[in-house]
C-alpha cells in the first residue's frame, strides 16, 4: 500500500497534478489525496488549483463539475462506473418539463446533478450552502431539483416555497425514522447528526442537521463525546480516526453508497499513470453549467 501511495505521490509531482477526494471514499485514499472534504470545498479546490491534472476521487458529477471549472485541465476519473443514482434521476427533457409547469419561478439545482441539467438552471447549490443560497434569491418561491428531501430541509430553514422534484439518494433513504429511536434507545444520551438528504422525519428527529463537513465540524468542536451519525460510513471512519477521545457510531451498519466506493489506490495510480477515463463535457454545455455553478462559488 505504501508503495502505492508513494508511486502516486512521485507521480502527482512529476505531472503536476492533484488528487481530490470526497470524504464518503474508501478511507484509504486520504493518505494520497492534496484536498478531502465534502462537495463544496471541493469544487471550490478545483476551481483554484493550478495543477495541471486533476485526478477526482468522488462520483461523475463531481469529475464533471470539476472540469466545467477547469477546462484547461485534464480531470480524471479513476473508475468510470462511479456515478450518482441522485443525479441521473433527471434529465434536461424532464427538467424542461418541470420548469413548463411551474413558469418564471428560479430554478436552483443541487449539484448531484448532470451538466446538461446545470445548464439550464439559475444558480447551484451543495448541501452546506442550499440554505444560503436560496436566501440569497430573495424570492417567494423556487423550483429545486434533484433532491427532494434537500429541498424540504430548505423550505424550512428558509420559509421560502420549495417545490420539488421527486429525486432522492437511495444510500440516505434507507435511514428510517425508527433507526433513530432504536439508536437512541442502545446509545442513551449520544447525539444524532444527520444528512438533509435523509427522510424528513430523520432529520426532525436529529439534534444536527448538515452536509458531510458540517457534521464533521459539529462533532470535532462539540463537548460531547457520543455521536450517532446518519450519512454515509465515510464520515464515521474519518471522524474516528480523527477524534480518537470520542466514538462514533453509525446509525445502521449498510449506510454506504457503492458508488462512492469504487475507486482503489490502485485504480488512482493507473489513472495518473495512463492519463485514463478523462471526463469531457461539450463546450455549449460547459460554457452554460460554469454559470450556473459561478453563481454559487
Ligand atoms: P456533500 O455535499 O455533503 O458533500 O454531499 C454529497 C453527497 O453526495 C451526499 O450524498
Ligand atoms: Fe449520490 Fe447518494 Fe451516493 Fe451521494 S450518497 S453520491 S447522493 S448516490
Amino acid at each position: 500500500m505504501l508503495n502505492i501511495i508513494n508511486k502516486i505521490k512521485d507521480l502527482k509531482k512529476a505531472k503536476n497534478a492533484v488528487v481530490l477526494a470526497h470524504c464518503y471514499q474508501n478511507i484509504e485514499i486520504d493518505e494520497a489525496a492534496d484536498f478531502v472534504g465534502d462537495s463544496l470545498y471541493l469544487s471550490q479546490m478545483a476551481a483554484a488549483t493550478d495543477a495541471d491534472i486533476i485526478v477526482f476521487a468522488g462520483v461523475y458529477f463531481m469529475a464533471q463539475t470539476a472540469k466545467i471549472l477547469s477546462p484547461n485541465k485534464k480531470v480524471l476519473l479513476p473508475r468510470t462506473e462511479s456515478g450518482c443514482l441522485m443525479a441521473d434521476m433527471i434529465n434536461a427533457q424532464q427538467l424542461r418539463e418541470f420548469k413548463s409547469k411551474h413558469p418564471g419561478v428560479p430554478v436552483v439545482c443541487y449539484v448531484n446533478s448532470t451538466a446538461e441539467v446545470k445548464a439550464e438552471c439559475d444558480i447551484c447549490c451543495t448541501s452546506s450552502n442550499a440554505v444560503k443560497i436560496v436566501k440569497s434569491l430573495n424570492v417567494p418561491k423556487v423550483l429545486f431539483v434533484p433532491d427532494t428531501y434537500l429541498g424540504k430541509w430548505v423550505q424550512e430553514q428558509t420559509g421560502v416555497e420549495v417545490i420539488t422534484y421527486p429525486g432522492f439518494c437511495p444510500t440516505h433513504l434507507r435511514i428510517r425514522p425508527e433507526d433513530v429511536d432504536s439508536a437512541r434507545e442502545k446509545y442513551p444520551g449520544a447525539l444524532v447528526l444527520a444528512h438533509p438528504e435523509c427522510h424528513r422525519e430523520v432529520w426532525c428527529k436529529a439534534d444536527f442537521t448538515g452536509s458531510t463537513t458540517q457534521i464533521m465540524d459539529f462533532a470535532t468542536r462539540s463537548d460531547a463525546k457520543k455521536f450517532i451519525i446518519a450519512t454515509e460510513k465515510g464520515v464515521v471512519e474519518r471522524l474516528q480516526r480523527d477524534c480518537p477521545d470520542k466514538e462514533f457510531i453509525l446509525i445502521k451498519d449498510d449506510i454506504i453508497c457503492p458508488n462512492m466506493k469504487w475507486h482503489t489506490l490502485p485504480d488512482i495510480l493507473a489513472a495518473l499513470e495512463n492519463e485514463q477515463h478523462e471526463i469531457t463535457v461539450d463546450t455549449q454545455t460547459a460554457a452554460k453549467a460554469r454559470t450556473t455553478i459561478e453563481r454559487m462559488l
